[in-house]
């Protein structure tokens, strides 16, 4: 049974990856500090360690386990909090990758994937953008996220060590925060089904590519056997702007509440205005593509959130 340790296992994308790796057949330890994640999101007979990725602690835990492979979603994720604080982004983000890739190098793991964001192209135009375009984030998040691929590569070729880079486009689904800055889907969800205001920040014109969690997942299981070395875009190459996901998260609602209009209010810092990924080497190298609608995904999510709300 391949043993696989994954940091941020406790997260919203990282429980999905839990689950999926259970189903066919791997052997899961989870490292998470639970600053964002949640225990409850995990089966209870999974071997949990609450160790902070930065900490020494983490070596405990590779001698101890011994993981064949590594997926590395743990991060500081939020785009706001790296502006207010940079160096807490950095140093989750870079100087926990590197504690991380150290642990991968000292204790011969064999390949790590890693979580990257479509936040490192940092674009503006609308257009659909390709591994190859060029890195220029606009956000401290993008930064670090950046970089810490840079150090996959290098501990490529000073140590062997084999990875892939996983860059995803803006992930749903169940179990994404609704607090403060979490998804926009998740946040919406709970805002309809609460009759809650909605704040859509800018024009609401700005576009983003979604794709759901379990998509994420599953592209997470095939770079364990494929796409070594290589930087491949998770998205659905398909733009919705976040007035039409409004829509149409409003209407997978049965009831439409007409005075359930968004609030507007000015653009934040950081964020960019279109984002969409050409996913052509997701398909030929992870043999990956959506399997989810945007609609089919939207009505999971919802579905979820009513069951969580208990309305
Ligand atoms: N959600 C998205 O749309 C999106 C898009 C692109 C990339 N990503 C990347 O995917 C990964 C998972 O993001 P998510 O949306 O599931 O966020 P999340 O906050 O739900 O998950 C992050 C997990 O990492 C844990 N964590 C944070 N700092 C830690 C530390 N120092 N040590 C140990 N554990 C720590 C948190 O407790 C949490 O369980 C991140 O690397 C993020 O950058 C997310």
């Amino acid at each position: 049974m391949v043993k696989v340790l994954i940091t941020g296992g406790a997260g919203f994308i990282g429980s999905h990856i839990v689950e999926k790796l259970l189903q066919e057949g791997y052997q899961v330890i989870v490292v998470d500090n639970l600053s964002t994640g949640n225990k409850s999101f995990l089966p209870k007979d999974i071997p949990l360690y609450t160790v902070d990725i930065q900490s020494s602690e983490l070596h405990q835990v590779f001698k101890k386990e011994k993981p064949e492979i590594v997926i590395h979603a743990a991060a500081q994720v939020d785009v706001n909090s790296s502006i207010n604080n940079p160096q807490n982004d950095a140093s989750i983000n870079i100087l926990g990758t590197i504690n991380l890739l150290n642990c991968c190098h000292k204790h011969k793991v064999q390949k790590i994937i890693y979580s990257s964001s479509c936040a490192v192209y940092g674009v503006t135009e609308d257009c659909s953008v390709n591994e190859s375009f060029p890195i220029s984030p606009l956000s401290f998040y993008g930064i670090s996220k950046s970089v810490a691929e840079l150090y996959m590569k290098a501990y490529h070729s000073l140590y062997n060590l084999n990875y892939t880079v996983l860059r995803y486009a803006n992930v749903y689904g169940p179990k994404q925060s609704i607090l403060g800055e979490g998804g926009v889907v998740s946040i919406f969800c709970k805002n309809i089904l609460k009759k809650e205001d909605t704040i859509i920040y800018g024009n609401g014109q700005q576009t983003r590519d979604f794709v759901f969690v379990k998509d994420v997942a599953e592209a997470n299981i095939r770079a364990i056997t494929k796409g070594e070395q290589q930087i491949i875009n998770i998205g659905c190459n398909k733009k919705t702007s976040i007035k039409e996901l409004y829509q149409l998260l409003l209407s997978l609602n049965s009831i439409l509440f007409t005075t359930q209009s968004p609030i507007y209010q000015p653009k934040r810092q950081g964020d960019i205005l279109h984002s969409r990924l050409e996913n052509t080497k997701a398909k030929i190298i992870l043999n990956w593509e959506p399997n989810y609608t945007l609609r089919e995904g939207l009505e999971e999510t919802m579905n979820y959130y009513r069951n969580e709300l208990s309305i």
